[in-house]
């Protein structure tokens, strides 16, 4: 469906053309005045100049061109049409307008948002979870903005694939090992001549290896000779060695599956779960081009690719792609990657969400990819820097004993909170309390995090995010909740299990019609949405309808209505608001519980 603003523009637009101006003047936009029209038109005071003529002049042309339209019936889009000096036309839209886009968006299993006619395949990288580290609440903000940046552009019909592009292969996986060999010498995989089948079982649990991983991380800062093992063992781990290569694998396999618990709690999910070991075999051939090609060149022994730029405002310091010892680094598997998926899956464009301060790392990896010619013009490199989710003193979050956080805890406490909450709600028996309040408190921590503009620095305030009122994820679920329930009692009234076809009548006040007219501004919301990557569009806008909704079911007796065809009309419009919100919750990455 055409936007509902562009449908209005172009109606001013035929009147600018019908009384002798030129058409583009015509841009009509939302009020800014909300308390004097609904929409205005300031074209008149940007043609005056061109016209030589006063603005209120052409503005009363137009006026006029759009009272005598229809023989004289006057316009089908606009009610008012209000000329305001010096040459302002203040506008309100027709109920019956009105009325026929939301019918046509109610006929609509999409609701009125139109599929692009080529889809643009694009590869999302978020989550970036480290293997055998814990995950913290630095990895929530990349998965939870990932997640909807993926949903929304599939909803406006992309091709998305989302990778997790894990962290497997760097210096903490040469540090496990070390401390591995350590606590257990007599493991098979450390013998090198080792000749059978390695053990199916892994040697550890999960719990186990997260106290090694901090425990040998601090032991190799202190002890340079542990250190140098850990480099050593990395190394030999990176050229294949038979044994460490096995015991590899079960490090990843136990991180894997506990990580994939974790994601499926936050409703995140991943198509790949490729990682930077997976690109380990296209550095060789990847490096011997770039060095062929003469893009790259030693310097102090590395290899590096200059990066910088004559436009420049600050120093970018070459893209280092082999240390001096010959090793990978974290730019090296970026770099691999990129060449890997443009050749499986040839992207119009890759869309990378991580911590804001990894933005210099980006620069010089997209530059390098470029110059390196790893991916053409045609592709789009992105990346989404995101702040940091500070604790109430403004300082980046942390246990109360000041360690890091990690997310399981976070939910949990999030999760204790609202089932305090839920819990007294008497109508609840308390296993459906238990999971409503996950639910609930998913919501909460999501829409808390997604609100925001992502590039910013956020307050992680749970008793802010768990109310129940204000600008929080409950408040929205709490508003769907509603609806649903008056559907139910109204569905239980009727004896019918669905809602008829039912078709949203005229406005009845301004407050219906207020929330009709957010509803009608979906499609255009979501195209925003999905131009900015913004998922906090979505919820500012899930905002203001479930504040209009609620303006009108506190005006509205809807269940007590007389007038059936009334009481009808306003059932359909509950109808298209539920799935409306219903919708933009899905992209956000949360549903709504039964009740609450
Ligand atoms: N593992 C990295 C980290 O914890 C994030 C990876 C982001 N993705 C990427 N392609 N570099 O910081």
């Amino acid at each position: 469906m055409e936007q509902f603003l562009n449908l209005i523009s172009k109606e001013m637009e035929s009147a600018f053309e019908a009384a002798g101006y030129d058409s583009a003047l015509g841009r009509v936009t939302v009020s800014n005045r909300p308390d004097l029209c609904e929409y205005q038109c300031n074209g008149a005071m940007a043609g005056a100049k061109r016209y030589r003529k006063a603005p209120f002049m052409i503005a009363d042309d137009v006026a006029k061109a759009l009272t005598e339209k229809n023989d004289g019936a006057g316009s089908n889009v606009f009610s008012k049409v209000e000329v305001v000096k010096p040459g302002f036309l203040n506008l309100d839209v027709k109920e019956s307008f009105l009325q026929s886009y939301l019918r046509e968006m109610s006929a609509d299993e999409r609701l009125g948002m139109p599929l692009p006619e080529k889809p643009e395949k694009i590869i999302i990288d978020y989550g970036g979870p480290n293997v055998a580290k814990p995950l913290h609440v630095g990895h929530l903000r990349s998965a939870v903005i990932g997640e909807s940046v993926k949903r929304i552009a599939r909803f406006h019909g992309e091709d998305v694939i989302g990778d997790i592009h894990l962290g497997d292969w760097g210096l903490q996986m040469g540090l496990v090992i070390t401390e591995l060999k350590k606590r257990m010498p007599d493991l098979p995989y450390f013998d090198p001549d080792f000749p059978g089948d390695y053990p199916r079982e892994a040697p550890f649990t999960v719990s186990e290896l997260e106290e090694i991983y901090p425990f040998a991380s601090a032991k190799s800062k202190k002890d340079p000779e542990y250190y140098a093992e850990a480099m050593d063992n990395t190394r030999r781990l990176q050229e294949g060695e038979r044994g460490l290569y096995a015991l590899w694998q079960k490090i990843v396999g136990v991180s894997v599956a506990d990580m994939k618990r974790n994601y499926e709690n936050l409703d995140v999910s991943f198509d790949l779960w490729n990682g930077e070991a997976s690109v380990h075999p296209v550095i060789p051939g990847m490096v011997r081009d770039m060095k062929e090609s003469g893009c790259a060149h030693e310097s102090q022994g590395a290899l590096v690719i200059d990066v910088s730029e004559e436009t420049d405002s600050k120093e970018i310091p070459p893209c280092i792609v082999l240390k001096s010892d010959g090793a990978s680094l974290y730019t090296t598997t970026d770099l691999a990657t990129i060449k890997e998926r443009v050749e499986k899956y040839d992207p119009d464009r890759i869309i990378y969400i991580t911590d804001k301060r990894q933005e210099l790392h980006f620069t010089q990896v997209f530059r390098a990819a470029r110059k390196a010619g790893l991916i053409g013009p045609e592709t789009e490199l992105v990346h989404i820097g995101f702040g940091t989710m500070n604790g109430k003193d403004g300082k980046p979050f942390k246990t109360r004993e000041g360690g890091v956080m990690r997310l399981e805890t976070l939910i949990a406490d999030i999760d204790a909170e609202m089932l305090s909450k839920i819990s007294t709600n008497p109508d609840i028996p308390a296993e459906e309390a238990q999971e409503t309040s996950r639910r609930v408190a998913l919501a909460a921590l999501k829409y808390g995090d997604l609100s925001n503009q992502a590039s910013k620095d956020y307050i992680f305030d749970i008793e802010k995010f768990t109310s129940f009122e204000g600008d929080t994820g409950p408040y929205i679920l709490y508003t769907i909740v509603r609806m649903r329930s008056i559907l139910q009692r109204y569905l239980a009234e009727e004896g019918a299990t669905a809602p008829a076809e039912l078709a949203p009548g005229v406005p009845a006040s301004d407050v219906e019609k207020k929330l009709m007219m957010d509803l009608a501004g979906f499609n255009a919301m979501m195209e925003g949405a999905y131009a900015d990557l913004a998922p906090h569009r979505v919820c500012a806008y899930i905002y203001q309808v479930s504040n209009d909704f609620n303006s009108f079911y506190h005006s509205t007796r809807i269940l007590t209505e007389k007038d059936r065809e009334q009481k009808e009309s306003w059932i359909a419009l509950l109808c298209l608001t539920e799935r409306v919100l219903s919708r933009c919750i899905d992209v956000l990455g949360f549903s709504a519980p039964e009740r609450m």
